[in-house]
């Protein structure tokens, strides 16, 4: 028979309605620290659950031996070695769903804001140099009748679809398999998705599969004209390779809401006029953290009361 309360360590910086959700339905430890640091012998003994929003060290999954599920808050699970996971008998859930809507609006947001140079154009409203010298000069493209090959058509990519078709684009798709539920041209490999498209959307979930994907051939495929826009993971992308061909004018611009080395942004990059920069927020609206922590804290008391989990890793691979 399980506990009632069952010891859930919180590891890391966690949201704070999330946080408040587990503290309501089970005893709760949390290390800020992403370390078990202060932790005693006895207390690690005896942790059931973690929850996790990021990364998560096999080592500190094997310093904790009554450890029965880890809880990832975020769809994209890439910071919990699911594997490790399994061979230890961990069960590992995520956050699919709840989120699709709002990473979606975000990215849509994102290649409005990189195609139009709106955030530019906000700082030249703002900055009083509309007044000074005059209006803000006229963007070099527009959305419209443009190709986005999108790379990841999982839930997420498709949501994104839906909100581009209204914009008058063509889209185009590169995933681990052709889908045979959408009608949308396949191209079997990310280099030839880049070559056809104007906009290079990543919407994949990251891990070591997809690692650096995005390398200098397909920034040099996607042409001095071509766009990247980033909410996937910035592991998928060779983040030099990006760098040089920003500087260099290889593709023309990108807009990007996840870095490779996070919160660490390089300082090239953020030098560069041509990029959007936004720290990890495609998800952050309050309404739906709170939704991501609901469900966190919703599979941990399906398993603790022996009922089927809501959303386990190995369904959630489509992100
Ligand atoms: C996720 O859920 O994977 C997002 O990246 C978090 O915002």
């Amino acid at each position: 028979m399980a506990s009632p309360s069952p010891l859930v360590l919180v590891f890391g910086p966690y949201n704070g309605d999330g946080l408040a959700e587990l503290e309501r339905r089970f005893t709760v430890r949390h290390q800020k620290s992403r370390t078990l640091e202060g932790l005693s012998e006895a207390e690690r003994a005896e942790v059931k659950a973690v929850a996790v929003a990021g990364h998560l060290p096999n080592e500190t999954m094997d310093a904790l031996p009554a450890l029965e599920i880890v809880g990832h808050f975020g769809v994209g699970y890439d910071g919990v070695d699911a594997a490790h996971a399994a061979e230890r008998g961990v069960a590992v859930t995520n956050t699919p769903d709840v989120l699709t809507e709002e990473v979606a609006d975000t990215a849509v947001a994102l290649v409005l804001m990189t195609v139009r140079e709106l955030h530019h154009a906000e700082s030249h409203a703002r900055s009083g140099e509309w007044e000074r010298s005059g209006p803000y000069p006229l963007t070099r493209f527009s959305l419209r009748n443009k190709e986005v090959g999108i790379m990841g058509l999982g839930r997420i990519g498709l949501a994104i679809a839906h909100r581009l078709e209204a914009f008058g684009v063509k889209i185009r798709y590169h995933n681990r398999s052709e889908r045979s539920d959408v009608a949308y041209p396949y191209d079997a490999s990310l280099e030839a998705l880049a070559e056809q498209s104007d906009i290079l959307l990543i919407a994949a979930p990251g891990g070591p599969a997809t690692e650096k994907a995005v390398n200098a051939d397909v920034l040099a495929a996607l042409g001095n004209e071509g766009i990247l826009i980033n909410i996937g993971r910035g592991t998928t992308v060779d983040e030099p390779a990006l760098i040089e061909a920003l500087e260099q004018g290889t593709i023309a611009a990108a807009g990007l809401d996840v870095f490779a080395d996070e919160p660490r942004i390089p300082e090239r990059l953020r030098a560069l006029r041509n990029t959007v920069l936004l720290p990890h927020v495609a998800s952050a609206s309050r309404d739906t953290r709170i939704l991501m922590g609901n469900l966190v804290a919703d599979n941990l008391s399906r398993w603790f009361a022996g009922e089927r989990l809501e959303t386990p890793v190995p369904e959630s691979e489509k992100a």
